[in-house]
């Protein structure tokens, strides 16, 4: 579904990704994990258009999207839920989950709306309420809501669990192994809580300083002494 070839790129004239490698076949969930600063977060930005691919070639579903925007690649079925509570703070609930599907007819936007909200009932009641003012824990899940809302092939994650209790990981990842199992949804995960995220994924690749250094099935981790003291 979706390739990633030798990708190069960065901000400015510092280069970040020094060509890693990494496929998502359909319905999969697929995990990057790796230190900060290794450029986990920048692979994902690059695929949804956030920032310019230098070199290398992006794919999905046979289609050239270096040079596709975030717009473009929602239209396609990609969406991007970004690191860090990134709601519209002034903006209430509704406004937000309105904002994730921008593309929509309004008769299918509220259908949707309905969707993300079984899927996460503490928000129902909260819709009203204006983002900035819900917990770490509840604004993450109403930007994971978001994103959904176009419904799209291939969610790309980024630190889900960041801020949210031992209690709410558990949550936020029984939620996204539902919506990868009922929907079909392929994700692509990069986790900082690297047992949790093995548990859930079909596959991982291993980043360290732009560069795949690993990739393979999570229990090769798990059962691995030198590659648990790098990523565990
Ligand atoms: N907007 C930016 N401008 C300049 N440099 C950036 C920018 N964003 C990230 N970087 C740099 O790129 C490198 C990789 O950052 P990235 O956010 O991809 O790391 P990460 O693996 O996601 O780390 P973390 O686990 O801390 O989220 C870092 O050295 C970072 O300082
Ligand atoms: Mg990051």
């Amino acid at each position: 579904m979706l390739k990633v070839n030798e990708l190069h790129t960065g901000y400015g004239k510092k280069p970040v990704l020094f060509g890693p490698s990494l496929e998502i076949s359909k319905g999969k969930i697929v995990a990057i994990i790796g230190p900060n600063g290794a450029g986990k977060s920048t692979i994902l930005k690059a695929i949804c258009g956030l920032i310019p691919v230098w070199d290398g070639k992006i794919t999905f579903e046979d289609s050239c999207i270096n040079d596709s925007t975030p717009a473009k690649n929602v239209k396609r079925g990609i969406t991007f839920c970004p690191q860090g509570n990134r709601v519209f703070d002034e903006l209430s609930v509704n406004e937000n989950l309105q904002i994730g599907g921008i593309y929509l007819k309004k008769k299918e936007l509220a259908g949707r709306i309905d969707d993300v909200l079984q899927l996460f009932p503490m928000l129902k009641d909260r819709l009203k309420q204006n983002a900035g003012t819900l917990s770490g824990g509840e604004q993450q899940m109403l930007a994971l809501g978001r994103a959904l809302i176009p419904r799209p092939k291939l969610l790309l994650l980024d630190e889900p669990s960041l801020g949210l209790s031992p209690n709410l990981i558990s949550t936020a990842f029984e939620r996204i192994q539902q919506v990868n199992r009922e929907r079909g949804t392929a994700i692509l995960i990069v986790e900082q809580k690297v047992r949790k995220v093995l548990k859930i994924c079909h596959k991982v690749y291993g980043i360290k300083l732009g560069k795949v250094v690993f990739d393979g099935q999570p229990e090769q981790i798990r059962h691995d002494e030198r590659l648990r003291q790098i990523f565990l």
